[in-house]
């Protein structure tokens, strides 16, 4: 019998942040409606300071929205948040890679360590099993078995978010969601990684939410793309249409800059 990978849906309905007491009150995210499923890559783009990282933090469950809701396949993120069994049912399903890899990982611990745990923890795997699995994801990943051996602090900043990534990616999660995950990173390797992420969720079935600022390389990663300014989704559209064809002066604008000929 051929196992069919269930479709899970992420539906964030009317979803805002605000942050700051109540004079001061900032809007982070205003009401955005947004539905991801395992079966589709969806970038967001916007400049620095639009809300990406806030709205993607909601979308896993990391923050929680000040109003509307974030449903995991019907079920309430903030409330699966709140229990153990229900977190754990969430990392299984969601996993998220963001740009600083430097503080996610314990720098106590090698980076086979880090890797191996979630494997061990949230796939129930036994620790040769485990480690037969990192294996195979650094293979995948070009890693050299022996970086493995290494403490965090003694890779480079491309090989410490590729150990982010097969730490992410060891679980098996339906989504995964990556927050400027190569923006830090030398163009050279970042051609890599991105490769390495549309190749991977294509044949494993899972589904991508690609954040960043940098355009073209949102474009080239999703199939879908949502355009972020101050907080709202302004567009929302296939991403070669929006790049052919962009209907928001902002989205023109971001596409400008890429081109060099930045006006404001
Ligand atoms: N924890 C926080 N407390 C106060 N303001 C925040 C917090 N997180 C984000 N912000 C503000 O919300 C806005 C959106 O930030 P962010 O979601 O990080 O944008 P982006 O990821 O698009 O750069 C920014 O103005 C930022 O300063
Ligand atoms: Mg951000």
């Amino acid at each position: 019998m051929t196992d069919i990978p269930k479709i899970v849906t992420i539906q964030a309905s009317g979803v805002s942040r605000m942050f700051g007491a109540r004079h001061e009150r900032f809007t982070a995210v205003d009401d955005v409606s947004l539905t991801i499923t395992s079966r589709s890559a969806t970038g967001i783009v916007g400049e620095s300071g639009s809300g990406k990282s806030t709205l993607s933090r909601m979308l896993v469950g990391l923050d929680k929205p000040t109003t509307g809701t974030v449903t995991l396949d019907g079920n309430d993120i903030s409330d699966l948040a709140r229990t153990a069994d229900g977190m754990r049912e969430l990392r299984r399903t969601v996993q998220f890679v963001a740009q600083d890899s430097t503080s996610s990982f314990d720098p106590r611990r090698t980076l086979r360590y880090a890797v191996r745990r979630p494997a061990q923890i949230l796939r129930g795997l036994s620790r040769p099993e485990a480690d037969a699995a990192v294996d195979e994801l650094l293979d995948t990943l070009a890693l050299d078995p022996a970086s493995a051996d290494r403490y965090p602090g003694e890779v480079s900043g491309g090989q410490r978010q590729r150990f982010s990534l097969a730490r992410a990616l060891i679980v098996r999660p339906s989504v995964l969601m990556c927050d400027e995950v190569v923006s830090a990173l030398d163009v050279s390797v970042q051609g890599t990684i991105l490769n390495f992420i549309k190749q991977y969720c294509a044949e494993h079935d899972c589904g991508l939410v690609f954040v960043s600022h940098g355009l073209p390389a949102t474009a080239f990663i999703s199939d879908e793309m949502v355009v972020m300014y101050k907080g709202e989704i302004i567009e929302q559209r296939p991403a070669e249409e929006i790049i052919s064809d962009p209907r928001e002066p902002y989205t023109v604008s971001l596409i400008d800059a890429y081109r060099g000929k930045r006006t404001a």
